[in-house]
């Protein structure tokens, strides 16, 4: 498809909707029409998102005044979206909300996961989990896909081939994640003196991300996941202790990587013998939408360990970008249009 569309985005003073617009000012196929904000509503789009200074004239537009566009992103605080779907889904002919209202598939496990009954629950079948490289057909046939969470993300992609290949038993997968994945609203917990320096236990039991995960790659193997904030303002990283039902050699392992994601244009394998960057490391993914995997065999387990090891931008890979990936997708457009950008080293 060569024409342009009109997209908006709503909730778009904060990390996600900001990460949104740096992408969609630049998509060669976009025009961005409006960008929500109740609280900043007639500011200029760059007094929320300083980077965008002097590359457009957007002013934030109050959400009451939202009109149709052709793709309509949400990047609202967990539960508005699901209120007002309705009358969102009456606004644009495709909609892409990077909350968690719509990831899960069925009302029981949401309400296990979120402590309430979904307030839309009729929606749920409605949306597809908008992670390409599990869902890319389902994506394009779709006019609501949901986003993606970013522990989620990394995890299933580090695990996906080797649950798909019958390899995995069991993994014990610890996520490290950047402040920014909170959001711009300060809390407590982000304050300064609290947050800096901090390696803080955030949900050693029960987040929320593992529902997501156990969805996508389904019961045939025992997932044990812990989520850990440390001092880093973007990134994900996970490391995933695989315990594999047989022993399986690395270049096996190897083999069934790079097969699964041979086709993956955001996937990177991470491989080197020596030096520094030998494994996956969020901070080189800074802005950019690959996420990157490595392994290490354990010659000494008794236990076939392998630990995987994967590493994302919470903003890109784990929102904004698979976001924007997804519309590329439902489009028909190139599917990296507009993802290009590789990182950012040293920084
Ligand atoms: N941060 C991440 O790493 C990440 C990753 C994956 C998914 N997500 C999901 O993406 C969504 C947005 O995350 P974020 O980090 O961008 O959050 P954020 O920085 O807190 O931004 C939230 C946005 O929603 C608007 N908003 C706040 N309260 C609202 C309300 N009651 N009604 C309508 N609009 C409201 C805010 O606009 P105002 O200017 O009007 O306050 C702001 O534009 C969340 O659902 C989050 O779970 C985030």
């Amino acid at each position: 498809m060569s024409e342009t569309i009109e997209v908006s985005v709503v909730g778009g003073s904060g990390y996600v909707g900001g990460e949104l617009l740096r992408l969609l000012l630049f998509h060669p196929q976009v025009s961005v029409r409006q960008v929500t904000s109740a609280r900043l509503s007639g500011r200029f789009v760059y007094t929320a998102h300083p980077t965008l200074r002097g590359t457009t004239s957007l002013q934030f537009t109050h959400p009451d005044a939202l009109d149709r566009a052709d793709v309509l992103f949400l990047a609202l605080p967990h539960g508005e979206a699901a209120k007002a779907i309705d009358m969102f889904a009456d606004k644009a002919e495709r909609i892409i909300d990077c909350s968690a209202d719509f990831r899960l598939r069925d009302t029981e496990s949401y309400e296990q996961w979120y402590g309430t009954p979904h307030p839309a629950p009729e929606w749920l079948s409605r949306f597809v989990y908008g992670l390409p490289e599990r869902n890319r057909a389902a994506i394009a046939d779709s006019r609501f896909v949901s986003g993606v969470g970013c522990n989620a993300t990394v995890t299933t992609l580090a695990l996906a081939p080797l649950v798909d290949g019958g390899l995995l038993d069991h993994a014990v997968a610890d996520v490290k994640v950047g402040s920014s994945e909170a959001g711009a609203k300060a809390s407590p917990s982000s304050h300064h003196p609290e947050r800096s320096g901090s390696v803080r236990s955030f949900k050693p039991t029960g987040h929320r991300h593992q529902a997501e995960v156990v969805q996508e790659l389904g019961r045939g193997f025992r997932l044990d996941f812990s989520v850990t904030s440390v001092e880093l303002v973007r990134g994900a990283l996970v490391t995933a202790h695989c315990f594999l039902k047989e022993s399986t050699s690395e270049r096996d392992l190897w083999t069934l990587y790079r097969k699964h994601y041979a086709h993956e244009p955001f996937v990177r394998l991470v491989s080197g013998k020596s030096g520094i960057h030998r494994y996956p490391e969020p901070k080189l993914l800074a802005g950019s939408n690959y996420c990157d995997i490595g392994f290490a065999t354990d010659e000494l387990s008794t236990a076939n360990r392998v630990v995987t090891i994967a590493a994302i931008d919470n903003l890109m890979k784990g929102a904004a970008g698979t976001a924007v990936q997804c519309m590329n997708i439902m489009l028909g457009f190139d599917e990296t249009s507009g993802l290009g950008f590789p990182g950012l080293h040293p920084i």
